[in-house]
């Protein structure tokens, strides 16, 4: 299912790789039921109808009538919600979750306790631990460890679960990697900021970039199902692999996963190496869910909420070197513009419906939100199943936007340098890195130059 072939319209066919059926109808307004919001472990993940294309898509390269997305590291909102009290006067006490920037900002930086939750097992004990660097919402150097097996050529992950939390309440159930689970990688903490105009990206729009790509770079669309909407089939775009289509779900995601808070969309605690540690034992003094998922959406708005990344200074060098960037087929992944979705379409499976502050919106992320095999795969596929093998492979192009803010490159942040970072490039960026490599050292040092502007 490299590069989509048969279509199939499915009713919960579970974890499987969908493409967009060219019949598919614009998104149908369709709210889950309460049933489907809290579906059992086993439902959880089930996948739900088509892939909508969200409005007409192809919203490349510009709408009529569609302006630049706000953009700026200045912690002020992009227009989603309310600035809200100065950030200064907030406290436990008088924040107001979902209220305002300012509100969700406080939510999302509050370091929280085993008595909110934290753990048995978990990363880090805020969002903005591992999202701050230079403001709130951004990426950090702080990675994560996952690993795994194979067996032959299946990809078993670790016992409970891939992600190993390298922290804990108690010494007795911190995780440890198994000698046996030879499938090992870092992945380092990506950025959030201008999130909320990836999540407004129509799917369709993601399709027509895949679709404009020459065969030898063409990415892949994933599709995962968005959970605050039963399942609802949607194309990927956020994390290393575009493993979640909306920040509800990821922010859900994240919440227990990197700091050990159940909520609505993921009631069930961590195991410690498979062994159970959660509510009644002596290790977790909180009943599930730990958050009633006000933080979780006050996470997502928040992330809704935030500036793209701002330009540093344009100097005629770093035009210039924009210039060698694309001619050296760099743009073909690292794309340089996109729209979002016009104000009032429904997106992520009818549970959100664009904003005027979020829609028909010009971004320059310098990605694509689509897989590409590139040559650096960490071998672990978004899930352990047959239908998203081939994902182990591969990668979300890095969206180059705020590339400026960080120092350690790639998904496992071990390129120290934007050269080392671009030359790891290879299988189907190969024909892109040769032509980087013949560029005149002046052009090169130019589009060193436009790179060091993102
Ligand atoms: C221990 C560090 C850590 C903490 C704590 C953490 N994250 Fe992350 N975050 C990461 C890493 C690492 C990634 C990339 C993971 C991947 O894709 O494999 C990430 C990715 C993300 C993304 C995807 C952005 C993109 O498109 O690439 C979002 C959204 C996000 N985190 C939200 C949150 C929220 C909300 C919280 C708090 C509940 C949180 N994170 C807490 C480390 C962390
Ligand atoms: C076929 C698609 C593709 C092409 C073409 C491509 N890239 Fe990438 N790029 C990626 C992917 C995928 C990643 C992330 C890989 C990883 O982390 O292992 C990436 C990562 C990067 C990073 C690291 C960013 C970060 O935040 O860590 C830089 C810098 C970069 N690319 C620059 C370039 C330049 C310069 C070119 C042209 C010479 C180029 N890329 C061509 C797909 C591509």
């Amino acid at each position: 299912m490299r590069h989509v072939t048969p279509c199939f319209g499915i009713t919960a066919v579970l974890l499987a790789l969908v493409c967009l059926d060219a019949r598919a109808a614009d998104s149908p307004a369709n709210p889950a039921s309460a049933s489907q919001r809290h579906p059992d472990r086993a439902n959880r993940f089930a996948m739900r109808g088509v892939v909508s294309k969200e409005g007409a898509g192809g919203g490349r390269p510009a709408a009529p009538g569609a302006t630049e997305a706000p953009a700026g590291f200045d912690e002020t909102t992009n227009g989603f919600l309310p600035q809200g009290p100065a950030f200064e006067s907030l406290t436990k006490e008088s924040v107001v979750p979902l209220r305002s920037f300012n509100d969700d900002r406080f939510v999302f930086e509050q370091v929280e306790s085993e008595a909110d939750g934290v753990g048995p097992v978990y990363n880090g004990r805020s969002c903005a631990e591992c999202h701050q660097n230079v403001v709130t919402g951004n990426g950090s150097q702080v990675t994560v460890q996952r690993t795994g097996r194979l067996e032959g050529r299946t990809f078993f992950e670790s016992i409970g679960g891939s992600l190993i939390h390298s922290r804990a309440v108690d010494p007795s159930i911190v995780e440890h990697v198994a000698d046996t689970d030879g499938v090992r990688t870092f992945r380092i903490s990506t950025s959030g900021l201008g999130a909320g105009f990836v999540e407004t990206i129509a799917n369709g729009t993601l399709l027509a970039i895949r679709d404009a790509q020459p065969a030898q770079v063409r990415g892949l669309a994933v599709v995962v199902p968005v959970l605050e909407a039963g399942g609802q089939a949607r194309i990927g775009r956020f994390g290393w692999k575009s493993q979640h289509a909306s920040l509800e779900s990821f922010a859900g995601d994240a919440y227990v996963n990197e700091m050990g808070i159940t909520n609505p969309l993921f009631p069930e605690e961590n195991t410690s190496s498979g062994v159970y540690v959660g509510f009644g034992t002596a290790f977790d003094l909180v009943a599930e869910p730990e958050d009633d998922g006000e933080d979780m959406v006050a996470f997502a708005d928040f992330l809704r909420s935030t500036k793209a990344p701002p330009r540093g200074p344009r100097t005629s060098d770093v035009d210039a070197g924009e210039r060698a960037f694309a001619e050296a087929g760099c743009v073909a992944c690292h794309v340089a513009a996109i729209t979002t979705a016009p104000a009032g379409t429904i997106v992520n499976g009818g549970e959100f419906t664009v904003p005027e502050a979020l829609g028909n919106k010009i971004i320059h992320p310098y990605g694509d939100f689509l897989l590409h095999d590139i040559g650096t795969g960490d071998g672990i596929p978004l899930l352990p199943t047959a239908e998203m093998a081939n994902t182990a492979r591969m990668f979300r192009t890095a969206p180059l936007w705020g590339l400026r803010t960080r120092n350690r490159l790639m998904h496992d942040g071990l390129s120290f340098t934007l050269d080392e970072a671009i030359q790891r490039h290879r299988g189907q960026a190969q024909r892109s890195v040769d032509a980087w490599n013949r560029l005149a050292p002046d052009r090169k040092r130019q589009g060193i130059a436009f790179l060091g502007s993102l």
